[in-house]
């Protein structure tokens, strides 16, 4: 029998020990979903006290010197919760054991010493991959995602007898990991890799740009995110980079995790329900109503958000969206924390429509459970979408999504046109420009659907039975790993 394929997966966040946005529910899912394929999967964590305190850990290498780190680093291992998936995790308390957000301080600001913290992670994955490993497991295969994981193709590039080949995965290309190039030294890589043809980026160091130039591939987590990274607009200063290597570039869809996510088993909502059985949305419909102190109103739809609160997510749009269907017959309920600035302009305007529009500040994944489970209509206005999950876990909560036709959004939503009505593939509610203008008359749409309950329900009943789950994904990701190999 041929040997497994071994996989080693580094990221910065998974699900359900760390998780800031969609990358952590990725790296939590598609692993095990790889494993499932026959794939020595490991996943490679950094030591976050919530990774450490929620796992046995076994030191599996102690002391290690990685690029002169002020203090050793020891390598752990064990295994993930649930999935059971391996998990190797870089133990080093200066620079992963901070308490709270895996990146940012609790001024909500990027911690200063990210360059080193992310710099260090990379250097071990790349060790782990390399020729100098400190482990006799060695990766075929290192998979790399955004801009905290860039470096180690870099390093893996310079090792000249290295075998595993690396895939670098981009799940939001603005977030670009800039640093100063005095840092370059720190980071003990040639000199010439300070260029063009190299990791600079507009004067600066870009360990996102360091995966970009040398992985050996690229994949973005959607088709249309794929083709938009290559034009100006949303490719963040490297659609060049990305229209040159277009060959070495693939987009393959996310899945979701369909025991997570799932309504008839989900253990955060009150009551569980399915497509056959759709009592119970209603029940949470209204559980939700109560906890988040909005007004009975059986009839009218309830619109849920659930969403990182930055520019990306067209949430700026919400405001001018409640002004224009002021009169329209629905509830509001926003879940979603981030930018200050529009935190403020959201409490305002929350405040300003007690009952009808109720807003939650924070982090709390109960809720978004909960919100999936309740709403009628999901919105996701987002200027640019990579891939987007909760547009799928929407469908398969009968939860129907508005979504901008972008990215990841264009990929899995299929608009209620009077086609798709009629041929019984409409799935959700689509909209092309980003304006408050279109999202309003998009939802407009969508609540004179809502008033023929017997079409809603089948469109519902579609969306429910739409198949997100990860294996057509894990299968693609496996051929492109065999691709690489061969
Ligand atoms: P992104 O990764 O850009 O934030 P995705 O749609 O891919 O967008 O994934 C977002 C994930 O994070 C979803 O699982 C969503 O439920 C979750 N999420 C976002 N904001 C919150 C929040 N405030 N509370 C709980 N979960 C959230
Ligand atoms: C990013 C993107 C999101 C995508 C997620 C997981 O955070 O913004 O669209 O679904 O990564 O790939």
């Amino acid at each position: 029998m041929a040997r497994k394929l071994r996989l080693l997966f580094a990221s910065s966040e998974a699900h359900p020990l760390v998780k800031t946005g969609g990358l952590g529910d990725v790296s939590g899912a598609l692993p095990p979903a790889l494993t499932k394929l026959g794939v020595d999967a490991r996943i490679l964590l950094p030591g976050y006290p919530q990774v450490l305190d929620a796992l046995p850990l076994r030191r599996v290498r102690r002391d290690l010197s990685v690029l002169n780190s002020q203090e050793p680093v020891n390598l752990l291992s064990g295994k993930m919760p649930d999935s059971g998936v391996p998990v190797y995790v870089v133990e080093s308390p200066s620079l992963y054991g901070h308490e709270g957000n895996p990146y940012q301080g609790s001024d909500g600001k990027d911690r200063a010493d990210n360059a080193q913290r992310f710099a260090v992670f990379a250097r071990l994955a790349a060790q782990l991959a390399g020729t100098d490993s400190p482990l006799r497991w060695c990766p075929d295969i290192l998979h790399l995602n955004d801009w905290q994981t860039g470096l180690a193709a870099a390093y893996l590039a310079f090792d000249p007898a290295r075998r595993a080949k690396s895939v670098m995965s981009v799940h939001n290309l603005a977030f670009a990991g800039t640093f100063p190039p005095h840092l370059l030294g720190e980071l003990e890589l040639p000199w010439y890799s300070y260029q063009m043809h190299g990791l600079e980026f507009y004067q600066y160091i870009s360990y996102l740009k360091a995966g970009l130039y040398y992985a050996d591939h690229i994949t973005t987590v959607s088709p249309s995110y794929a083709e938009e990274i290559q034009d100006p607009e949303l490719g963040a200063g490297f659609h060049g980079l990305l229209h040159d290597r277009h060959s070495d570039l693939s987009g393959i869809l996310n899945g979701i995790d369909t025991k997570v996510w799932n309504p008839a088993t989900d253990s955060q909502i009150k009551h569980r329900y399915s497509a056959a059985r759709l009592a119970g949305k209603t029940k949470n419909r209204s559980a939700l109503r109560k906890h988040l102190g909005l007004s009975d109103a059986p009839k009218i739809p309830l619109v849920g958000m659930v969403t990182r609160l930055t520019d990306q997510k067209g949430v700026d749009l919400v405001p001018a969206m409640m002004k224009a269907l002021e009169q329209a017959p629905f509830q509001l309920a926003i879940l979603g924390g981030g930018d200050k600035s529009i935190e403020k302009q959201l409490a305002a305007l929350a405040a300003s429509m007690p009952g009808r529009f109720s807003l939650t500040l924070g982090y709390d994944e109960a809720l978004a459970h909960q919100i999936e489970a309740g709403a009628d209509l999901f919105l996701m206005p987002s200027r640019y979408e990579p891939c987007g999950l909760n547009q799928m876990y929407s469908m398969r909560y009968g939860t129907l999504p508005v979504v901008r036709s972008t990215g990841g959004l264009a990929d899995t939503v299929t608009d209620a046109t009077p086609e798709a009505l009629h041929d019984g593939t409409a799935t959700g509610f689509v909209f092309k420009e980003a304006s408050a203008e279109a999202l309003s008359a998009c939802l407009k749409r969508a609540l004179s659907l809502y008033a023929h309950p017997r079409v809603w329900r089948r469109v519902q009943k579609q969306a429910m039975a739409r198949d997100f789950g990860w294996e057509q994904s894990a299968k693609r990701y496996l051929e492109l790993y065999r691709d690489l190999l061969a």
